[in-house]
């Protein structure tokens, strides 16, 4: 699928203020610096649609970016950031829980995780809440242009099997690279597939 149009429609602290249309919706989460905004940014072929920053903790709000006037892509806050205060996280991380409960046009949702990691807990207990309230996700390996291809397929292997002590079979899953641009056409083809779906 190509996107001809993107564009900016709202930040939202508020989930109940977030747009009414009942469009498809795609969300974009993981941990503070996966590089969900980059992410978003390079499948848009925008520079500055989302806020990008090498500080973890640049995107605060609920944003909604309208895709070929047809379907929404959001960009969230990130999870797991330890230097904001106990209280700012723990409003992130309630803005974060009320979105995934309250948002019924959400159709899937991409957890990021960087390649170049080892399964860290936080995302595995994130991607199991997802699971217990039956909220559908695909997880997208980032920042593969960080690490050789081989180390990429390595530590994707360790992460399937990380996966299923847990699931019983491992999640649809999808690479990236925001800087050589790694699974724009696979990861738009797939929502792609999915809106032709509904
Ligand atoms: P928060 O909004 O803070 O939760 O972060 P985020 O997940 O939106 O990350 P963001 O897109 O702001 O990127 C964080 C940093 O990682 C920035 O310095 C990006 O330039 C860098 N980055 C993001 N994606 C990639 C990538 O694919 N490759 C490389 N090399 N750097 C990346
Ligand atoms: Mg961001």
């Amino acid at each position: 699928m190509k996107i001809n149009t993107a564009t900016f429609v709202i930040s939202n602290t508020d989930v109940k203020k977030c747009p009414q249309e009942k469009i498809p919706e795609y969300a974009f989460i993981g941990r503070s610096n996966v590089g969900k905004s980059s992410l978003i940014n390079m499948l848009t072929n925008h520079k500055t649609l989302a806020k990008t920053s090498n500080k973890p903790g640049k995107t605060q709000l609920i944003n909604h970016f309208l895709i070929n006037k047809e379907w929404f892509l959001v960009d969230l806050p990130g999870y797991g950031y330890a230097k904001v205060s106990k209280k700012a996280r723990s409003k992130f991380q309630d803005l974060i829980y009320d979105y995934f409960s309250k948002r019924l046009q959400l159709v899937c949702t991409f957890v990021l995780i960087d390649s170049r990691h080892t399964p860290q807990k936080i995302d595995l207990e994130f991607m199991q809440f997802l699971g217990e309230n039956n909220i559908p996700f695909s997880i997208i390996f980032t920042k593969t242009d960080k690490i050789p291809k081989t180390k990429v397929t390595k530590n994707i292997n360790v992460y399937i099997k990380s996966m299923l002590e847990y699931w019983e079979t491992m999640p649809h899953y999808l690479i990236s690279s925001s800087v050589d641009k790694t699974g724009k056409k696979e990861i738009t083809d797939y929502i792609g597939g999915i809106n032709s779906s509904l």
